[in-house]
């Protein structure tokens, strides 16, 4: 797991866009379009509004495709707040994805182990995830996998924790009784098989969350920390974020030393 740390959110999301633009890039000299997994909520919010910038300065997304994380249950994908309208804000109106590349789960589906079964069948349709955003949750969550969910699991239904309900109630006007309960969610086995992941997070009320994820043990108390297992992750925090690490001297050592090939 690589660990770089940045002075402020901005210049992590900056760094995290260019981390994107570069497989972007390598996908198309291969001759095909590359696959994003996209997260949702504020920490890619900065990655994001660079990936605006490198698309305006000429990186090509027109034929790239989207898997967003998750979505809530029984939210009118019409409301604000739905993660396909915060998807299609972010990802296609500000990113500028095309519209019929970007996948959301669909909250209001009657038959849900059956959209979460076809979910799964699409993103490997489309041969994998090539390059991951993830956030993480105060709790340790990736995607809606809260504390207690299995480390091999594959999209589904999960209720979310107490926790994630009164930390999204900022999006409902503080209400934590408009916040859904329930939510669909690829599954941490899912999110593993990408090939490349890229976790933002700034923020003092992250720092427990990604010390335990990346120096704690192993553990679904801290679904996050299942990265540890997976051979190329960065993660991509401000000073806030990275404040409880016991290794942060060394993170930064290693980036002060980071070997030319290894430059984005
Ligand atoms: C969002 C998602 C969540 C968020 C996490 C952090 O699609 O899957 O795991 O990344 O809850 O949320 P923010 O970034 O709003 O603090």
């Amino acid at each position: 797991m690589e660990i770089i740390i940045f002075k402020d959110r901005d210049r992590a999301g900056e760094y995290a866009a260019a981390l994107i633009a570069a497989i972007t890039e390598e996908c198309a000299a291969a001759g095909r379009s590359a696959v994003w997994g996209v997260a949702t909520g504020s920490s890619p919010e900065s990655t994001y509004q660079h990936l605006q910038k490198r698309v305006a300065e000429g990186l090509d997304v027109s034929a790239v495709k989207a898997f967003a994380l998750d979505e809530y249950v029984g939210l009118d994908p019409a409301h604000p707040e739905s993660y396909r309208s915060v998807i299609e804000a972010e990802v296609v109106k500000k990113v500028g994805l095309a519209p019929q590349n970007v996948h959301v789960l669909d909250g209001m589906a009657s038959d849900i182990p059956s959209e979460c079964a076809n979910y799964e069948q699409k993103i490997k349709a489309a041969c994998g995830v090539d390059v991951q955003i993830l956030g993480i949750g105060a709790n340790g969550h990736i995607g809606f996998n809260e504390p207690g969910s299995s480390l091999a699991s594959r999209t589904r239904i999960k209720t979310l924790a107490p926790k994630t309900v009164a930390d999204n109630a900022r999006f409902f006007d503080g209400d934590t009784s408009r916040v859904p309960v329930h939510c669909l969610t690829q599954g941490i086995g899912t999110i593993m098989e990408a090939r490349k992941i890229v976790l933002v997070a700034d923020g003092p009320n992250k720092a427990a969350a990604v010390a335990s994820m990346a120096e704690g043990p192993i553990s679904t108390m801290c679904p996050g920390s299942v990265l540890q297992l997976h051979p190329n992750v960065t993660v991509v925090l401000d000073e806030a974020a990275a404040s409880e690490l016991k290794l942060k001297d060394y993170y930064n050592f290693a980036q002060e030393n980071i070997p030319d090939f290894q430059r984005p």
